[in-house]
């Protein structure tokens, strides 16, 4: 008797990715829920305020189709031609700006556009920025330590770290980093900062796990949960008030009703608590003042699937609002 094969469905399988996204590499988060919740349809006009790899911006794409729209925003001007060959390759109709999403209303009216179909927001910085030590992003490659999203000007994490007083960096670690020994390691960077200024990503990385016991760092999980890099969080933090993060997503949200058609949607992908109570207040408050006729009661996250085979999956929130008619 021959033994029947069965497959077994595998919890970890993941699902379809989006169309020409390299498997592994660059993987956007939450598409199945960004499109489900756009909605997008043929002839529509959207606009992705933070294009990076244009994963979600070459989906949305496909189904605007010929007829529609697809503006693609980025800060960091070294996003753009990489998103342009992967647009271009899709054939329809797209418009790429270097810009700041603070800045929504402005960017539309430079295209003759007052009100979209749609508008889509995937905080954070993108695997490429990570992937490019010279951005100083990264503490897992030595670079320089600047974290600018644009480069052009502003001042680097570097220069930062050696003028922040340490009250301030004790309050945004505590605010933006929910930082474990937060107050202690302001308190040890600013000492250490009169005798040696933080200049790498490498060398600050190393600060802190000296700082926190350890010589070195693995990924691992432990009771079921990853381990992050002791470093992680004020990398996060310094990334955060390089680039003014929570005043840009205040404008954003300020000004995304007017940008709306009547029953179109905002929805916005964020990676950490402080991102997700500005958008849960903001969407909350416009809701009480029927600005938005609904919105998403609780974050959409990624599934086991997704968790499992994109690291940028388990800390995405998502959530959204329907402008009211
Ligand atoms: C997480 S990535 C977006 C990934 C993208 N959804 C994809 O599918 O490839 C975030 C992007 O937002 C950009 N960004 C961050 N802050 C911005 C801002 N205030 N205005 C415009 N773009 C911004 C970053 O440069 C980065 O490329």
């Amino acid at each position: 008797m021959s033994k029947k094969r069965t497959r077994k469905p595998s919890a970890g399988r993941a699902k379809r990715l989006p169309r020409g996204t390299p498997a592994g590499e660059h993987r956007p988060v939450l598409v199945q829920q960004v499109l489900r919740v756009l909605d997008a349809k043929p002839g529509q006009v959207f606009v992705d305020c933070t294009i990076g790899f244009a994963g979600h911006a070459v989906e949305l794409l496909h189904r605007v189709g010929p007829g529609g729209l697809l503006i693609g925003i980025d800060w960091d001007a070294d996003n753009l031609p990489k998103a342009r060959a992967r647009l271009q390759a899709v054939g329809y109709p797209f418009r790429l700006i270097h810009g700041n999403f603070a800045s929504l209303e402005t960017v539309l009216a430079q295209l003759d556009i007052v009100h979209v179909d749609g508008i889509l927001a995937d905080l954070g910085m993108s695997s490429m920025q990570v992937d490019d030590a010279e951005r100083g992003f990264s503490y897992m490659r030595d670079g320089p330590l600047d974290m600018r999203m644009d480069r052009s000007h502003g001042q680097t994490a570097a220069q930062l770290l050696g003028r922040i007083s340490e009250m301030d960096l004790r309050h945004a670690l505590a605010e933006l980093g929910d930082h474990a020994n937060g107050a202690a390691l302001a308190a040890a960077i600013c000492e250490a900062r009169a005798r040696e200024k933080f200049i790498r990503t490498r060398q600050l990385a190393d600060f802190v796990l000296r700082f926190f016991g350890k010589t070195s760092w693995r990924l691992r999980q432990e009771k079921r949960r990853w381990q992050t890099h002791p470093a992680a969080q004020l990398f996060q933090t310094l990334r955060i008030l390089v680039n003014r993060e929570l005043g840009n997503l205040g404008n954003l949200l300020r000004v995304a009703p007017s940008c709306l058609k009547p029953r179109a949607c905002v929805a916005i992908i964020g990676f950490h608590s402080g991102e997700d109570r500005l958008i849960k207040r903001a969407f909350r408050e416009d809701a009480a003042k029927g600005i938005y006729a609904e919105m998403s009661q609780e974050p959409m996250s990624a599934d086991f699937a997704e968790k499992s085979s994109n690291p940028r999956s388990r800390s995405a929130k998502m959530r959204w609002a329907r402008r009211a008619v």
